[in-house]
Parts: structure tokens; sequence; C-alpha cells
């Protein structure tokens, strides 16, 4: 028996909210099929997708990773196949590592008779975040797996809160051709935070999730505003200013980092405004001269 996971893109961050704050897009994303196997332990036996840069060892492996610590709460002696098929580029600020990671814990979980709860399947996943970029964050494997837009009020215990969407809400996401490892956009920023940037920044947070529920576009617009990891990190990414500046007259929202990078979201109020806004940033990149992929998707 074979049982085959998606799970989506993410845009951890979405400005103002570091390391708490995530949505999943649509379509894009991984795909995990798991089988049961004679032999005892986990193997991951195929990996497509990935230009031939994943290891294949389970332990290595966020796949492998999440997987073990579920079944480390479990009682299975078995053994389990993983076949990754990568939709999403490596290094790419889309929540790569944390789409294959909960896509076979969806898999798995469901193979083995659901024994656990949705919600119960993260801290596998943040196990999985950890190796592969040394911290714990939960803001894509959280939407990754529970869809729309998430709040991790807190990580001590974790305490995961699914907010609104509003309708009508896009994404459109341009990728630069550049790879930026987590760990290393984590390296960049600043250890400590000044008083008037903590209340510049939570005042945003406040004002997103509000906007989100009173699917206030202008409030949420408003919101968009980071002034803690933007200012370090959007030096890394070339065409960055440019694209803010240009989205500004299209009607869109405003836009960000996703993630650590060097994609960058821009959200918009209706999809018209996600497909010129996604004109309008290849333009910008069309000068500089570096390949880009453009996605636009809805938010669910
Ligand atoms: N919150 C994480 C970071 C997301 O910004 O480092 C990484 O995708």
């Amino acid at each position: 028996q074979k049982v085959t996971a998606f799970a989506p893109a993410t845009v951890a961050n979405v400005s103002c909210g570091f390391d708490i704050l995530g949505f999943a897009v649509d379509d894009l994303g991984d795909k995990v099929t798991v089988s049961l196997s004679g032999n005892p332990g986990i193997r991951v036996t195929k990996i497509e997708g990935d230009k031939g840069k994943l290891p294949y060892e389970a332990d290595k492996n966020t796949c492998g990773v999440a997987i073990h610590a579920m079944l480390e709460q479990m009682d299975f002696e078995g053994g389990l196949e993983i076949e990754l098929y990568k939709g999403l580029p490596l290094g790419s600020g889309m929540g790569s590592s944390a789409a294959s990671a909960v896509a076979a814990l969806v898999a798995v979980n469901r193979l083995l008779g659901n024994p656990f709860e949705k919600k119960e399947l993260l801290p596998f996943a943040i196990e999985a975040e950890r190796i592969a970029c040394g911290a714990g964050h939960a803001d894509n494997v959280s939407p990754a797996l529970l869809g729309g837009f998430v709040l991790i009020r807190d990580y001590h215990p974790l305490d995961v809160i699914p907010l609104n969407v509003p309708r009508g809400l896009y994404c459109t996401l341009v990728h630069p051709h550049l790879v930026l490892n987590t760990s290393d956009s984590r390296s960049v920023l600043r250890r400590n935070v000044s008083l008037k940037d903590a209340t510049t920044q939570s005042g945003n947070i406040a004002g997103l999730v509000a906007g989100l529920f009173q699917e206030d576009m202008s409030l949420i617009s408003r919101s968009l505003n980071d002034v803690i990891a933007e200012p370090s990190r959007s030096v890394l990414i070339p065409g960055y200013d440019e694209v803010k500046e240009a989205i500004k007259a299209a009607g869109a929202l405003g836009c960000g980092i996703s993630g650590s990078g060097p994609t960058i979201f821009i959200l918009s109020p209706n999809e018209e405004i996600a497909w010129e806004v996604s004109r309008l940033s290849q333009q910008v990149f069309e000068k500089i001269g570096l390949p880009i992929d453009l996605y636009v998707s809805a938010i669910n």
C-alpha cells in the first residue's frame, strides 16, 4: 500500500511577523509517497526535482527526520520507504524544507491509520526545520500543514492560531534565481532590537492580524512593514527595493521578503492586481538581468 500527500509552498514572516506569521499558497509544493517495507527503519528511496542536491540519508533528509520524530512517539517497529517529489526550489524562501517534512508526515500518518491529529504533527515538522536550517521555526510548517494564514502565538508550549483569510486576497511570488540558505539569512540578523523598533513591529503585527479578521485591505497594507529583519536581509536580494517601489502605484497592498528570501512576496486585493504586479516585477528583473520565476496564487 502506498500513500501520497502534498504540502504547499508557504510565505513565512509576512513582513512584520518574524518567526510567528505565515501563510500557504495554492498548487505549488512538494509531494511525498510512503509505503510499508519489510526491512525495519526509514529509507529514502527516490528524490526527484532537487537537481541531486538533497541527501538520501534519513537522518539528514527533512522527510526522514520528521518521520523519525513521529515514530519515536509511537509503537512502530516496521519499515518505511519514502519517495520525495520536489516541486519547490531549494533555498528559495518558499518553505521548501517545510513542505517536504509536512507532506511526509501527512502521508505516514495516513498510512498508519491517523494515530495523530493534524496539529499534533507540528512538533515533528519543527524537528525537521531544525536539521534543515539550525532553527526550529514553525512559521513555514504551520501554514504548510494547516493551510491559510497562521499565527504562532508562542513556541513554549507551541500555541498555533489559524487566522482569517480575507476574500480576494492574492499573493504574487517573485523568485529570483539565487540561493539563500536560511541559516545564512538568519546569521545576518541583529541580535538585539531597540524598544522603538519593538513597539513599531508589535503595532504592525497587531494591525495585520486585525486587518485579516476585519478583511480591511487598507489596514493590512499599512501593517506590511518590517523594521527588524528586512533592513538586514533586503540588501542580499538584488531588485528588492525596485520591486517595492514599482508595485506601489499598481494597487498592491505591499510586499516583503518571503521567509528568509530571496523570493519576494507581494499581496494584492484581487487577482488582476496580482498579475499586474507580477508583470511589473518581471520588468524590474529584466533590467537587472537576473532570471526569475513568477507565481500568482490565491491564499488558502
Ligand atoms: N522565520 C524564518 C526566517 C523563516 O525568517 O528565518 C525561514 O523560511
